[in-house]
């Protein structure tokens, strides 16, 4: 993720959270049929391997994820003898243990989903709930959810569909949620669930991003070039076509770096796609959401101005009720001066990020 950005968000919610307020960052959503990609599309998004990926029914249970910023901890601090410093960590709601090894999470992920959802393909919606600590990351919410399906199999029950598609539809309508509808290439769009429900709560297409997936899956002879120029399906935010590990990828453990370098080799060598590759791709996807987080600050800030109003105007009324020694103790000259300059910070503050570019090309 573009460090200027979480440096941003962070200064942004630290300041609010002084103030008393919140900056409520959106929570992005993956939507799609069962073995669209999903799961591999929020991965690439995070830049781990963590996820239990694969043919069939794999995701059983909503994971929501939490992407927690951390601050690197102080070089010059003397480091501690025995125990080792991670900048690093990952811990679940339901078990009291920091993770460090990625592949142990997806472990975990998978009991876990046993657990609770069976052997037999059972879905459950009840989430799992995971934390990543990192530096690298901006506070963010991450939901990966079962897909779209139509047909029960093993233990589920004969209204799956309908279970799945409310279970879908919970976290989606939510206003303050983006929506990745994710669509495989190899797939007619026409019969693409996750549009089509994106659509019901998102009309507009303000907040649903089309990904399309599998395009290394294509016949030969056919291409999705209409499909990512928008001229059969229109999005607001467009449609983003990614490649993602392939199963056989996923069996001899490529990595995520050297994943991502076919996919670029992908669209610069494919002749349908050769030009518009700038436009396509994980890193793109993932330049297309930091634009889209943006904006959703953008967004908030008439209402955080208000709310800075506000407290300053009750903080006012305090000092000119009880006098500045009930709010900043003795200093009575010092009280309304501080007040002030909280005043001028905050509001030159968000003067600065209304006049933040962020440059996504
Ligand atoms: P989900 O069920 O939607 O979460 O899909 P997964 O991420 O679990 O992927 C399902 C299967 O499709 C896995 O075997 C992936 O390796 C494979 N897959 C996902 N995306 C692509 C892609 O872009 N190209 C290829 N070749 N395989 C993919
Ligand atoms: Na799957
Ligand atoms: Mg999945």
């Amino acid at each position: 993720m573009d460090s200027d950005l979480i440096k941003l968000v962070n200064r942004l919610q630290d300041t609010f959270s002084n103030l008393g307020g919140e900056l409520d960052m959106p929570q992005l959503v993956v939507v799609g049929s069962q073995s669209a990609g999903k799961s591999s599309v929020l991965e690439n998004i995070v830049g781990r391997d963590f996820l239990p990926r694969g043919q069939g029914i794999v995701t059983r249970r909503p994971l929501v994820l939490q992407l927690i910023h951390t601050p690197l901890p102080d070089p010059t601090a003397s480091p501690s003898s025995s125990t080792p410093m991670y900048t690093e960590w990952a811990q679940f709601l339901h078990i009291d243990k920091r993770f460090t090894d990625f592949n142990e999470i997806r472990r975990e992920i998978e009991q876990e989903t046993f657990r609770v959802a069976g052997q037999n393909k059972g879905v459950s919606k009840l989430p799992i709930s995971l934390r990543i600590y990192s530096p690298d990351v901006l506070d963010l919410t991450l939901v990966d959810l079962p897909g779209l399906t139509k047909i029960p199999v093993g233990d589920q029950p004969s209204d799956i569909e309908r279970q799945i598609r409310n279970l879908v539809l919970d976290y989606i309508s939510k206003p303050n949620s983006v929506i990745l509808a994710v669509s495989a290439a190899n797939v007619d769009l026409a019969n693409s669930d996750s549009l089509k429900l994106a659509r019901s709560v998102d009309p507009q297409g303000r907040r649903t991003i089309g990904v399309l997936t599998k395009l290394d899956l294509m016949d030969a002879g056919t291409n999705a070039l209409d499909i990512l120029t928008g001229r059969v399906y229109p999005l607001k935010l467009g449609f983003i076509g990614v490649v993602n590990r392939s199963q056989q990828d996923i069996n001899s453990e490529k990595t995520m770096s050297d994943a991502l370098d076919s996919e670029t080799e992908f669209f610069r060598n494919h002749s349908a796609y050769r030009n518009i590759a700038h436009k396509n791709g994980t890193k793109y996807l993932a330049r297309t959401l930091n634009q889209v987080l943006m904006n959703h600050i953008r967004d908030k800030l008439p209402d955080m101005k208000a709310r800075l109003n506000t407290l300053m105007g009750q903080a006012q009324q305090e000092l000119n009720n009880f006098g500045d020694a009930a709010i900043f103790g003795d200093k009575n000259q010092q009280g309304a001066l501080v007040l002030r300059l909280m005043n001028q910070f905050a509001h030159d503050f968000i003067a600065s990020i209304e006049g933040t570019k962020v440059d996504i090309s």
